[in-house]
């Protein structure tokens, strides 16, 4: 993915720094060739060789270790970036940036580049919201310096608070995104839905259905590393979150309907992959329902029709996009829910053909558009798909 990449890497003084370890591991597998550059303070928290070694490049950490070809060093590799990663990045390091300062290897590279740089704070939370910390990563973003916010939690300092670096794969997804050359996404916000919802019978039970969030989860990370704003409202499932993406988890139908309806409001596109229970149970038992007679019959009542609503509220420009999950008549029911629910397009599954809808890795889909075009796509993977189905909602954007 990252092929002929030349990524430079900035490690600054923190206790982060053991994490920028695995970013350069995770790039350097997606094929980028990453080249390091340390302050003298990050070696104190992870050592040269580490970084030589995982990165197979020399590390940079003092710009008069070779006095003959520090000038050549810097610019060099100021010049070959085709991205500038800063993770950790201290307060120091944004300050001397956004200061003019350069005056070790790290902030004369980054001064020298014309490749985007992203910064990646991590620091304890009052340093981070010190106004003057705010200020200058305020400045560096109208010059065009990139962030990649911090995360809130308990910092190694023992303060609960933002502060704390993205985790690696988050970092790395970023990247991705940053380098791909699709970002035709920028400024948009998605709301995704994602996997199946549960409803509970007792405190123990629950009706379900198979859907694993591949789908769902696909679309998140395709759209995401297309430059989406992207929100994604899932059932449980066991995936992990892809980069870039706030990821609200729910359970019930009635969960989703609220999250969605909340995050639908100042969305440009909504993609609904979720596979909603239509019913749930109408008494849920407050204790675990005993063994008894030969039968137990529960009382279904409907679901909110979350798709329903959302077409009938559906602003000017909004786009809003259904799955169908069909065992037979696939084109015909699919088209029905579209004209229905007020959808620009659905992407209509066959859920009984082998490789297609639940809990696969790939899919077989024909997607519908609501001037009577029908698409065919042959089986491929979810990826692919979801990549398909990006490129395609361009032509409404
Ligand atoms: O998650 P995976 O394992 O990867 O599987 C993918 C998938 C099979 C779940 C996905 O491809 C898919 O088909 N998703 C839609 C499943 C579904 O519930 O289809 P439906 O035909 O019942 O619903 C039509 C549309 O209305 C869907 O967009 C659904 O999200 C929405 N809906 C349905 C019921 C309801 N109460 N509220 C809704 O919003």
């Amino acid at each position: 993915m990252l092929n002929n990449k030349n990524i430079v890497m900035g490690v600054a003084g923190g206790i982060a720094a053991y994490k920028a370890v695995e970013i350069v591991s995770r790039l350097k597998k997606l094929g980028a060739s990453i080249h390091v550059i340390m302050t003298a303070a990050a070696t104190n928290f992870v050592t040269p060789l580490t970084f030589r070694e995982i990165s197979g490049n020399p590390v940079v950490t003092d710009m008069w270790d070779e006095p003959k070809k520090w000038n050549v060093e810097h610019i060099a590799l100021a010049t070959k970036a085709d991205l500038f990663l800063v993770a950790p990045a201290t307060a120091n390091m944004i300050g001397k940036i956004a200061n003019g300062i350069a005056d070790d290897m790290l902030s004369t590279t980054i001064m020298a580049t014309k490749a985007p740089v992203l910064f990646a704070p991590a620091m304890n939370s009052n340093m981070f919201l010190n106004p003057i910390v705010q200020k200058n990563i305020h400045e560096l973003s109208t010059y065009g310096y990139e962030f990649i916010p911090p995360e809130h939690g308990m910092l190694a300092c023992g303060v609960e608070g933002p502060g704390r670096l993205p985790e690696p794969a988050a970092i790395v997804e970023r990247v991705v995104a940053r380098l791909s050359p699709d970002q035709d996404y920028v400024g948009r916000k998605i709301v995704i839905t994602a996997g199946g919802t549960i409803e509970p019978l007792d405190p123990v039970r629950y009706i379900g259905n198979r859907s694993s969030g591949k789908m769902g989860y696909a679309l998140a990370k395709n759209a995401a590393r297309r430059g989406a704003n992207v929100v994604l409202i899932s059932g449980p499932t066991s995936l992990p979150c892809p980069g870039n993406v706030e990821l609200i988890k729910i359970e019930t139908a009635a969960e989703m309907r609220q999250a969605v309806i909340s995050e639908s409001g100042d969305a440009d596109i909504i993609i609904k992959a979720a596979a909603v229970a239509d019913y749930r149970p109408q008494d849920v038992a407050v204790h675990k329902i005993k063994k008894a007679g030969e039968t137990l019959t529960i009382t279904l009542e409907k679901n909110p029709d979350i798709l329903l609503e959302l077409g009938q509220i559906k602003k000017q420009n909004q786009i809003l996009i259904g799955f169908a999950a069909e065992t037979q008549d696939l084109v015909n029911n699919a088209q029905e829910k579209m004209k229905k629910k007020n959808l620009d397009m659905i992407v209509a599954n066959n859920v009984t053909l082998p490789g297609a809808g639940f809990n696969t890795d790939t899919n077989i889909v024909k997607i519908l558009y609501k001037d009577g075009r029908i698409e065919d796509l042959p089986k491929m993977s979810k990826e692919e798909i979801s990549k398909n189905i990006l490129d395609k909602i361009r032509e409404f954007c």
